[in-house]
Parts: structure tokens; C-alpha cells; sequence
């Protein structure tokens, strides 16, 4: 698996074989995602160093079978869903894409709430004319802004959902508590919450995302590259496994819950497929266990 070209080559659907979800009942999608927040310039601010290197990346993640393409209007601002749209559209059948709103940017690394109805409403708007569609599939919120009644943030998106601008609606960075409470609003299909081998702090989120049939996605599921570095607490196993440190992190993910799916982000091709043929990747249950006491103890 180090050598994941061969992989690659052989199988050019290979993000299939992480399985299958079907976002709120219906929307079917490879549980082995994209997340396209690292194709923006550092800081997750304005264009990309390589733009180009980036439109592949995105033509080269849905030739290997990966339909569920993660993005945000805060990425750039706009940067992420603009190249999106230049690579991809018109887009391929069945291509799942899910944005979200609710922050405003005022520079490199700066994230803002802004949780406010007009706000959610214009960003919305946005991301619709950047990503080109009459639909968003799954428009989560950001952040559930403290400033703002949470009544209003979700009551806007359930609007915006009667309207038919939005199929569903999911959140980000939430507890058991704010999840419960927002369904008694709106219909939630998906949850987005910092998750990894090496940082559990949303078991119970993800355990309630279990027990519900909504989608986890782990944002951060490589903790932006220091799990596929060779000093990761991982690192040990994956040479032992024959698998990169970020094939292992990401095969853990895929064999924790069926109900999670990783969204790994990168601006490289050769990252990309090194990430998708951990599709492959079987993680036993004594292997599992192994990786969970090792990544436990770091
Ligand atoms: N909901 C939220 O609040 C929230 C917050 C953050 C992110 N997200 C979403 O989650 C997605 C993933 O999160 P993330 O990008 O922060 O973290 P991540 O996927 O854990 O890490 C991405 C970073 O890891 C590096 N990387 C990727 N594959 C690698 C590999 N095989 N070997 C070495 N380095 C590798 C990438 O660098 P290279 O570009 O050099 O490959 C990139 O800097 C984002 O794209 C976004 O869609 C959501």
C-alpha cells in the first residue's frame, strides 16, 4: 500500500470500495470524501498557489470515484467553490456537494460568526452563483452563532430549504445537546465535528450520529498532515502495515462507524491518491484495537 500507484492504477473507482452512505436517506455517496478547504491560498485565504494543480486534484478525486465534495463559503472567501465549479461543472451525475455558511472572513486565519438570517441568506445565494447549481445537496452551518437565537440561524435554513434552495441541512462543531435541539427545528441529516485517530473528543457526537443513521464527518481527519508525519504516534504501525500513516488514520476512520465520512484534504494530486487507497486498506479488528490503544496513549 506505501507504493499506493499501483493501487490507483488498477482500480480507477477505488474510493468506491470505502463503502457507501446514503445521506439523509437518499443522496448515496462513497464514504471516502474530498474536503476542498486546502485549495485556497495559506490562511485559507485567497487563490491557491498552484490553481491549476488544484482544478486537477478535483478531476482527479471524482475519476477515482469520490462523489461527496466538502467546501465552504468561507474558503478564500469563495475561492474553494469557484474552482470547484471551473473543475467540475457541469457536473457529473450523481456528485454530492456540500458547502456551508455562516462565517465571515476578515483575513488570513480571521473567521468570523455571523449567524444573522440576512447574512445566512446572502451567503447562501453566494454559494449557489459560485458552485452554479439551482440546489445546494447539503448546506450545513458553519458555526451556530452565540450572538444570534439559534431559533433563527436554523428557522432561516429551513426556509431557505422550503424555497428549494437547500435538499438538506446539516451542522458543524456541535454537541449532543445543540444537535437535539436543532431537530426540534429542522430535519438535521449530517453532523461536522473534529474528529481523528489521534483526537476523540466527538465520541459521543459521533456515537448519537450512530444511533440516529445521520452522517459524521470528521473534519481534520489527518490533523492537517501531522498524523502522516513520521514522528505521528502512528507512524510505528503504519511501516509495520505496509500503509502510510494517513492510509492508516483514514482506513481507522472508514472501520470506526459506518456512519462516518472522511473528508481528507489536500492541494496534490499525489497526496489525493495516496489518501484514496486507504479505500483498500482493511483494518481488522485486532489491528484496530492496536491503533486505538497506541493513538490513546500519545
Ligand atoms: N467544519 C469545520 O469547521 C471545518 C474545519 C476545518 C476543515 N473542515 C473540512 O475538513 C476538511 C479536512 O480538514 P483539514 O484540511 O483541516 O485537515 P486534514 O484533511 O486532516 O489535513 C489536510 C492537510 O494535510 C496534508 N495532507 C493531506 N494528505 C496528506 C498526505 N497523504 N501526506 C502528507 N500530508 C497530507 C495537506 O497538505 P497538502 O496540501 O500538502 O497535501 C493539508 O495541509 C477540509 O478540507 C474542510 O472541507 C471543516
Amino acid at each position: 500500500m506505501q507504493n499506493h500507484k499501483s493501487a490507483v492504477q488498477r482500480n480507477q473507482a477505488l474510493a468506491k470500495k470505502s463503502g457507501e452512505f446514503l445521506i439523509g436517506g437518499d443522496l448515496r455517496v462513497t464514504r471516502l470524501g474530498f474536503g476542498a478547504m486546502r485549495i485556497t491560498g495559506d490562511g485559507i485565504w485567497g487563490e491557491p498557489a498552484g490553481r491549476a494543480e488544484a482544478v486537477r486534484v478535483l478531476r482527479r478525486a471524482v475519476e477515482l470515484g469520490i462523489n461527496f465534495i466538502d467546501t465552504a463559503d468561507s474558503y478564500g472567501p469563495g475561492v474553494s467553490e469557484e474552482i470547484i465549479a471551473e473543475a467540475l461543472h457541469p457536473y457529473p451525475n450523481g456528485l454530492v456537494i456540500a458547502t456551508k455558511g455562516g462565517y465571515v472572513r476578515l483575513g488570513p486565519n480571521q473567521w468570523v460568526e455571523n449567524g444573522k438570517p440576512e447574512h445566512l441568506r446572502s451567503a447562501c445565494e453566494g454559494s449557489l452563483r459560485r458552485l452554479r447549481l439551482d440546489r445546494i445537496d447539503l448546506y450545513q452551518l458553519h458555526r451556530i452563532d452565540p450572538k444570534v437565537p439559534a431559533e433563527d440561524q436554523l428557522g432561516t435554513l429551513r426556509d431557505l430549504q422550503a424555497q428549494g434552495k437547500i435538499k438538506y441541512i446539516g451542522l458543524s462543531e456541535v454537541s449532543v445537546r445543540q444537535i437535539q435541539h436543532a431537530r426540534t427545528i429542522v430535519p438535521i441529516v449530517s453532523v461536522q465535528n473534529r474528529y481523528s485517530v489521534t483526537d476523540r473528543g466527538s465520541e459521543d457526537v459521533l456515537e448519537y450520529c450512530e444511533k440516529e443513521k445521520m452522517g459524521f464527518i470528521p473534519w481534520f481527519p489527518l490533523a492537517a498532515g501531522r498524523v502522516s508525519s513520521s514522528e505521528s504516534p502512528i507512524s510505528r504501525i503504519a511501516a509495520r502495515w505496509k500503509a502510510s500513516p494517513s492510509q492508516l488514520a483514514l482506513a481507522w476512520l472508514l472501520a470506526r462507524s459506518p456512519v462516518i465520512l472522511p473528508i481528507p484534504g489536500t492541494s496534490r494530486v499525489e497526496h489525493l491518491e495516496e489518501n484514496v487507497a486507504a479505500a483498500e486498506l482493511k483494518v481488522d479488528v485486532n489491528k484496530w484495537q492496536e491503533l486505538d490503544r497506541m493513538a490513546r496513549a500519545s
